[in-house]
Formats: C-alpha cells, sequence, structure tokens
C-alpha cells in the first residue's frame, strides 16, 4: 500500500532540506529521548522517526493543550550545551514539524515557529561552514591515498592537534600491502577505530611508529608529522612530485626494501593520464621493492591465473589477473568478504561505484574508474588463452525451464 497525499501532508509542511537532515539521522542515531521526556514527546519522536503520519496527526489534533509547552521544551533541549549537532538539528527539526502540526490543525503557535526557524537558518548557516571546513579535508584526500583521520577531532583540537593525515600511497612505496591487510588494519575505512591510546600500546601505527621502525607516536616534537591536516606541509602528501626521494631511500634501505632512484624515468615517479601514480610501471621496471613482512616469516602465496569477465554490453570485456593481484594482496583481503570464489559475483558497474568488488580498492588505493581501458582492455569474442571465464549472476529458474 502505498501512502496517499494525505498522509504525506505532515511531512511536506516541513522544508525539504530538514526532512532530508532528519531521514539521515534516523539512520545515524541513536534513540535520543532524555529523561525529562514525556509520553506524549516520547509518542511524538516514534511517529516522526517511523514516519507514521496517520497517527501523528490523531496526537496533534487530541493534545491541544499541552503542545506549545512541550514544543518550548524540546527547543530548550536542542539549545542545550551538552548536545552534538546531529542531536541538536534532530530536536529542531521535530519541534518544527510539532509547532506545524500546532498550527495546522489548532492554528496557533506562530510565534514558536518563527523562532524555530530562525534557529534552524542559524544552525544551517554554522552546517555550511562546517561543510566549507569538510571539503577542505576534501582536498587533502583528493590525491588517491590520502585518508583525513579525524574521528576524536574534538580531543584532537582541545590539544592543539590537526587531524592526522594518513599517506596510504607514501606507505605503500615501501610496504606490501599484506603487511597491513589484514594483520595490522582490516581493509576498510573506520573500520579499525584507531585511536591515539591503542597507537601508544603498540598497535595500529605503533607496530611501526614505536620510535625503531618508523617515528614514534609519543615524540613530543613529532605529533605534527602525523597531525598534518590543513597545515602547511601538507601539500607535499598531494603530489607524487614532491616527495623528497633521498628520504625515502634511505627509510627503504633502513628497512631492507628498495627505492631506486636512478631507474626513475625523469627522475620523476610515473603517473597516468590522471596524475595518479602507476603502480604497475614501478614494479614492472624494478623502481620499488618493498617490503613484504615486518618479521621476514612470510610464505608469498600466489594464485597464477586470470579470469575473463565477459561483457554483455558494447564496452571491451575484463581480464582480471589474479597473479597481479595476490603477489601484492593477501587472499583472505579478497574471500570471501569482497569476492565469493565462485565465480558468479554479480560484478556491475552501479555496485563498483559505491565500493563493492572492484571497488574495494580502485577509485580509493588504486586507479579509478574514469580510466576505463586498463580494465577494459580484451577485446569482444576474442577468447582468451588459459583464462576462467567469470560465470556471474545465476539466471533466474524460470528461464532455464524455458530453454
Ligand atoms: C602501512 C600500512 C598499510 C599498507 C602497506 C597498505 N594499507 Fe591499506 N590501509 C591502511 C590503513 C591504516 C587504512 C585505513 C583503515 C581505517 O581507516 O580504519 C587502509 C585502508 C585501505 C582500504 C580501505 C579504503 C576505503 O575507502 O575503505 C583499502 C581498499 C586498502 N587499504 C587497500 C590496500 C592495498 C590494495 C594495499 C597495497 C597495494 C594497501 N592497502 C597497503 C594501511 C595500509
Ligand atoms: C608497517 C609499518 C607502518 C605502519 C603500520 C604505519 N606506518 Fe607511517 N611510516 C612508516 C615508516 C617506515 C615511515 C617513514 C619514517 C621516516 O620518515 O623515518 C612512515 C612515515 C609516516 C608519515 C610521514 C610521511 C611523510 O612523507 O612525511 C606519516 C604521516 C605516517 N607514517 C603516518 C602513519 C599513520 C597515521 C599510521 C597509522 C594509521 C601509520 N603511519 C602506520 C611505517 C608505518
Ligand atoms: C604515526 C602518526 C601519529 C603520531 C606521530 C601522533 N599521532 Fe596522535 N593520532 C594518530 C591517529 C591516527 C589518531 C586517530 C585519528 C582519528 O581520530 O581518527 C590520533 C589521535 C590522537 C588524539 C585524539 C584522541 C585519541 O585517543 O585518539 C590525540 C589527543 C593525539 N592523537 C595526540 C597526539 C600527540 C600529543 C602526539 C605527539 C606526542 C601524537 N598524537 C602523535 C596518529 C599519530
Ligand atoms: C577496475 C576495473 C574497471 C574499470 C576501471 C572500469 N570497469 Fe566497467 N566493468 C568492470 C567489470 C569487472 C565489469 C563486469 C563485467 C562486464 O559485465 O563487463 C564491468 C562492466 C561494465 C559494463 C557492463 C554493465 C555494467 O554496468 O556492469 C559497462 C557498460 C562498463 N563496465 C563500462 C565502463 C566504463 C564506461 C568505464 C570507464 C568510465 C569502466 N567501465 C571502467 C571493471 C571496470
Ligand atoms: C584482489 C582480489 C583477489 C585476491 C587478492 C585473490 N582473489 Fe581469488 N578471486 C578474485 C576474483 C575477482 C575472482 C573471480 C570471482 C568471479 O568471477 O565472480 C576470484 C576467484 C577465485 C577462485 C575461483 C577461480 C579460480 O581461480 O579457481 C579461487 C579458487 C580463488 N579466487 C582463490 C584465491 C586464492 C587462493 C588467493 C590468494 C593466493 C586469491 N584468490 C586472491 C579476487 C581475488
Ligand atoms: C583488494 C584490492 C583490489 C581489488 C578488490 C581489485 N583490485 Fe585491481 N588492482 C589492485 C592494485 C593494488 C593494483 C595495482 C595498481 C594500482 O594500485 O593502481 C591493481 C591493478 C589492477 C589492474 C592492472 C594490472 C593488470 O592486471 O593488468 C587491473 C586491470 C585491475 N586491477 C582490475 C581489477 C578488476 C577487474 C577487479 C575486480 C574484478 C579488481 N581489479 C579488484 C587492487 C585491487
Amino acid at each position: 500500500m502505498t501512502p496517499s497525499m494525505k498522509q504525506i501532508d505532515l511531512p511536506a509542511l516541513l522544508p525539504l532540506r530538514a526532512v532530508l537532515v532528519s531521514t539521515l539521522l534516523l539512520f545515524l542515531l541513536p534513540a535520543i529521548c532524555n529523561a525529562e521526556d514525556t509520553p506524549f514527546r516520547i509518542q511524538f519522536i516514534t511517529n516522526y522517526k517511523t514516519f507514521q503520519f496517520k497517527a501523528q496527526e490523531e496526537l496533534l489534533k487530541e493534545n491541544k493543550d499541552i503542545l506549545p509547552g512541550e514544543i518550548r521544551s524540546l527547543i530548550d533541549d536542542a539549545m542545550s550545551d551538552d548536545i552534538s549537532i546531529g542531536q541538536r538539528m534532530f530536536l529542531l527539526d521535530a519541534a518544527n514539524a510539532m509547532a506545524n502540526g500546532y498550527q495546522h490543525y489548532h492554528g496557533g503557535g506562530k510565534k514558536l515557529l518563527r523562532k524555530i526557524h530562525k534557529l534552524i537558518s542559524n544552525e544551517l548557516e554554522k552546517e555550511k561552514q562546517r561543510n566549507a571546513e569538510l571539503m577542505k579535508w576534501k582536498k587533502e584526500e583528493r590525491f588517491l591515498g590520502n585518508f583525513v583521520m579525524k574521528t576524536h577531532e574534538k580531543e584532537m583540537e582541545q590539544q592543539g592537534l590537526a587531524p592526522v593525515i594518513y599517506p596510504h600511497w607514501v606507505h605503500r612505496i615501501w610496504f606490501e600491502c599484506k603487511v597491513c591487510h589484514q594483520e595490522i588494519f582490516i581493509m576498510k575505512r573506520w573500520r579499525n577505530e584507531i585511536s591515539q591510546e591503542k597507537i601508544l600500546a603498540g598497535k595500529q601505527c605503533g607496530v611501526c611508529h614505536d620510535g625503531n621502525t618508523a617515528f614514534g607516536a609519543d615524540e613530543k616534537d613529532k605529533c605534527d608529522l602525523c597531525h598534518l591536516a590543513g597545515r602547511p606541509g601538507s601539500e607535499r602528501l598531494h603530489k607524487a612530485d614532491a616527495v623528497d626521494h633521498q628520504h625515502i631511500k634511505e627509510v627503504a634501505k633502513r628497512l631492507g626494501a628498495e627505492w631506486n632512484i636512478d631507474k626513475l624515468p625523469d627522475g620523476r615517479i610515473p603517473v597516468d593520464r590522471f596524475g595518479f601514480i602507476d603502480w604497475l610501471t614501478l614494479k614492472r621496471d624494478g623502481i620499488f621493492k618493498p617490503v613484504e613482512s615486518l618479521n621476514g616469516d612470510f610464505h608469498q602465496e600466489v594464485r597464477d591465473n586470470q579470469i575473463l569477465f565477459e561483457s554483455k554490453s558494447k564496452v571491451n570485456n575484463v581480464l582480471f589477473s589474479h597473479n597481479v593481484h595476490s603477489s601484492w594482496i593477501r587472499c583472505t583481503s579478497c574471500h570471501p568478504e569482497v569476492f565469493s570464489k565462485d565465480l558468479k559475483n554479480n560484478v556491475k558497474m552501479i555496485r563498483m561505484s559505491k565500493g563493492q568488488y572492484c571497488g574495494h580498492c580502485h577509485g580509493k588505493v588504486s586507479f579509478t574508474f574514469a580510466d576505463c581501458k586498463r580494465c577494459h582492455s580484451q577485446e569482444k569474442g576474442v577468447r582468451f588463452e588459459g583464462a576462467l571465464m567469470h560465470v556471474g549472476k545465476p539466471r533466474k529458474k524460470r528461464k532455464r525451464k524455458d530453454s
């Protein structure tokens, strides 16, 4: 059953923006109900969050007398100091919905509505500034394989520290993926809940940043080497050209890796036409040789075959090299979480663009989807000798019966 226009009357009174914000919050926030919640508020918020428009209408109609007080107390709670920005917006949106209902069904509350609108527009103005702030971090991440880490932004701010830039690409020069994934870090952003406390306990970044393998996270004069986002000096991490080759080489030597500056074409790191590092050329030309393990006990495990993804549309076929991938990446980084081994994964561009399948890495730390031909490299109709065939999603049963 689809809701009739009548049923969506109430939220239609809200500015679309506010509806979007609250819809988002619905998923982001745990229930925000505090000790002073009245049964009315609890019922109202529940209806509001679950889009029970009919029930909400009833509730608003039946509670005329207490509505002004309820609206005011929502506003007060929204503007209290000890509340997060997300919670504030949610409560203001709820107050707005309540005041709109009051006006709609009982014809009152004009003043309250004006007050709420003013508060919301103030908050939206602040949000705009915060977004501008976020765009600044976007800039820091524009170079493929830079991650800004700022889940503990408040604590860092309190100590006068900038958020962290983790230059994923710089580390790739010295270490194979398998050094970090999956033993030190799960291959998924934010999944590891990285914190200074864990680092100082010798975990996460602290496995290496212990003052031994790399500079220590407890060295008072080194904090800013990591807490660098948005600070002068961070530009260096946005360009392949700006690295200090001599330093990279020295570190590589110390670690038992290689960085052969003399083999760099024109003394520069090779990049693709989008300006991102061409790692395969680096590898092919022996320019770099990352270490495979921190303690030398590692067994290389490579699957030496190829899998052909036959395209059903106009684009060329895709040849996936198990060899290239598994020589750098552990089997367990892809199987079973990213791909099942049955050749039946439903690999589609739209899914990849959302970070599934090949999009788990490509566009994040490896070359982007804009580079179509690097994947769609095989002419159609040409069978590739020795390659396994990707099967794809099995057809529906009904079709099979027909044939
Ligand atoms: C020195 C350690 C290190 C090495 C080497 C390394 N990574 Fe990572 N990787 C990380 C960290 C740290 C994260 C972020 C984890 C987090 O935010 O919780 C990460 C995240 C990722 C992500 C998740 C991206 C996202 O947007 O969710 C992918 C994919 C990834 N790495 C792939 C690779 C591949 C492929 C290689 C090798 C070519 C590699 N990594 C080498 C440390 C490393
Ligand atoms: C497997 C070891 C390893 C892990 C894990 C690791 N690093 Fe590093 N990192 C290094 C080494 C080695 C260097 C080079 C140290 C030097 O310059 O002397 C380095 C350098 C850096 C630099 C300086 C890069 C530059 O060019 O200025 C930053 C920033 C950094 N690491 C941040 C991090 C953060 C943040 C984490 C955790 C999310 C992390 N690292 C995890 C080994 C590691
Ligand atoms: C090797 C890189 C690195 C160095 C060096 C480093 N930090 Fe951090 N720090 C991090 C990372 C990564 C985080 C987690 C970022 C996040 O919130 O997502 C962090 C978080 C923090 C936090 C937030 C609270 C918490 O527990 O996460 C504080 C405070 C902090 N660091 C202080 C310092 C101080 C002080 C120094 C110098 C003595 C320092 N850090 C040096 C990487 C580093
Ligand atoms: C990282 C590798 C990769 C890159 C880069 C890539 N594709 Fe794909 N693409 C695939 C794979 C794998 C499939 C699934 C096999 C198939 O159906 O062709 C696919 C499928 C497709 C399909 C079939 C229908 C669909 O949506 O799945 C189209 C069309 C397509 N790609 C177009 C493009 C275009 C255009 C670009 C460049 C903008 C591009 N691809 C870049 C890997 C890639
Ligand atoms: C970068 C990701 C990635 C890594 C790393 C990887 N695989 Fe795969 N694997 C795939 C993909 C993609 C397929 C094909 C899935 C499909 O067609 O639906 C596949 C298919 C398979 C299959 C079935 C086809 C075949 O080759 O027989 C097996 C078995 C397999 N992988 C084993 C491994 C083993 C063992 C390793 C480690 C040595 C490994 N894989 C590493 C991505 C990966
Ligand atoms: C776990 C991470 C990961 C996944 C998943 C992944 N790749 Fe890659 N891929 C890499 C890395 C790392 C490289 C090295 C180049 C780079 O980083 O830019 C690479 C290189 C490639 C190359 C160039 C090397 C070659 O074989 O000629 C192609 C093509 C490619 N990937 C296609 C795919 C396709 C298609 C898929 C999905 C079926 C896929 N990749 C899934 C990490 C990944």
